[in-house]
């Protein structure tokens, strides 16, 4: 089997905050805890899961933005955990990112052309700088007239194209995509979703794409991982996940979602996800999720559940599942 491109391993990211009335008291946010996941090469990989639940901890620490606490991650065979300074190179030219409002991530001051441009120069591009921003913009469907204008002069799905040539022009094997479409209109986010499709399966691009719309996830990714409250309850092959989900927070989740079919919607047996999610500076003992798990038992509340295969590829985490698949 082709080794994974990324790998993430043990890693928590534990960030140090201060609370009480005076800020006296130091506490840690438990943004991620112990996740262990591979991304193949060429495959788009979805993590979803409520607000806060550690997606974008997770993915800031694959782009080395932020420090793992414990664990590692390795890239193409290589421990990128701790390198720093000029070490950490190399590395940069692999992997990009796409973020949700590229409004805010794109420089209000360049034109498009200087935005792209300036990434080339940063990684001292040898060719020709103009003619590759024009080629990365054609890739992303945007005319040489783009070239001049300013991110305020475009539409949202227009500047969001730019964001993605500025995350191709470092030629890169894996792109982290953040809600990259979430702020987008409906209609525009399938444009999107179509590019990211297709520049996929031209440049086999690896992707880890995070997405609160599950329909989207399900669409464009081979795999899914589902995270609550900084750990991973259940990963699977996206038509497996969907079709026969496993865990009961990832049950919650999609059911959750609003069905257009009024009449599966009556038929639908509603198990709604009840409750807040837990705050991470004092996650719940034993399973993070059984405070709000309709299926809780008292092993639950005392022992942290061990990721467990069900089927070949497909893992969940939950003392219930173990014991009683659901099929
Ligand atoms: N620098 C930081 N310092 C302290 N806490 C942080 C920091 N960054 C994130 N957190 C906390 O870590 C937890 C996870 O946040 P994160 O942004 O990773 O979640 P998310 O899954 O991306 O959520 P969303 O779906 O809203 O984007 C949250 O409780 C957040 O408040
Ligand atoms: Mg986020």
């Amino acid at each position: 089997m082709v080794p994974p491109i990324l790998r993430i391993e043990g890693v928590s990211v534990h960030f140090p905050v201060r609370k009480g009335v005076l800020q006296r008291q130091v506490a840690e946010v438990r943004a991620v805890e112990n996740v262990t996941l591979s991304l193949h090469p060429g495959e788009a990989f979805g993590l979803v899961g409520e607000s806060g639940c550690g997606k974008t901890t997770l993915a800031r620490t694959v782009l080395r933005l932020v420090d793992a606490t414990e664990g590692a991650i390795w890239f193409d065979g290589e421990n990128i955990t701790n390198l720093k300074g000029k070490s950490l190179s190399p590395y940069r030219k692999r992997v990009a990112a796409v973020f949700q409002d590229p409004f805010s991530s794109l420089n209000p001051r360049m034109k498009a052309g200087s935005i792209i441009a300036e990434v080339l120069t940063v990684h001292k591009y040898r060719g020709d700088v103009q003619a590759r921003v024009i080629e990365l913009m054609g890739l992303c469907g945007l005319s040489e007239r783009f070239f001049d204008l300013y991110p305020h002069q475009m539409s949202g799905g227009q500047r969001q194209r730019i964001g993605i040539a500025r995350a191709l022009a470092v030629e890169p094997d894996l792109i982290v995509c953040d809600e990259a479409v979430s702020a987008l209109d409906v209609s525009i986010q399938a444009q999107i979703i179509n590019l990211l499709e297709d520049l996929r399966a031209r440049l086999n691009l690896t992707y880890l794409f995070i997405g609160h719309d599950l329909s989207i996830v399900r669409h464009l990714c081979d795999r899914v991982a589902v995270m609550y409250l900084g750990r991973v309850m259940e990963t699977a092959d996206s038509e497996e996940l969907f079709a026969n989900p496993q865990h009961p927070y990832t049950r919650a989740l999609i059911d959750a979602v609003p069905n257009p079919d009024p009449l599966s919607e009556s038929l639908r047996d509603h198990k709604a996800l009840k409750g807040e999610v837990p705050s991470p500076l004092d996650p719940p003992t034993g399973c993070v999720f059984h405070p709000r798990c309709p299926i809780a038992m008292e092993v639950c509340r005392k022992v942290v559940p061990t990721p467990q295969v069900l089927t070949p590829g497909h893992v969940a985490a939950c003392h219930a599942t173990i014991s009683n698949p659901v099929n």
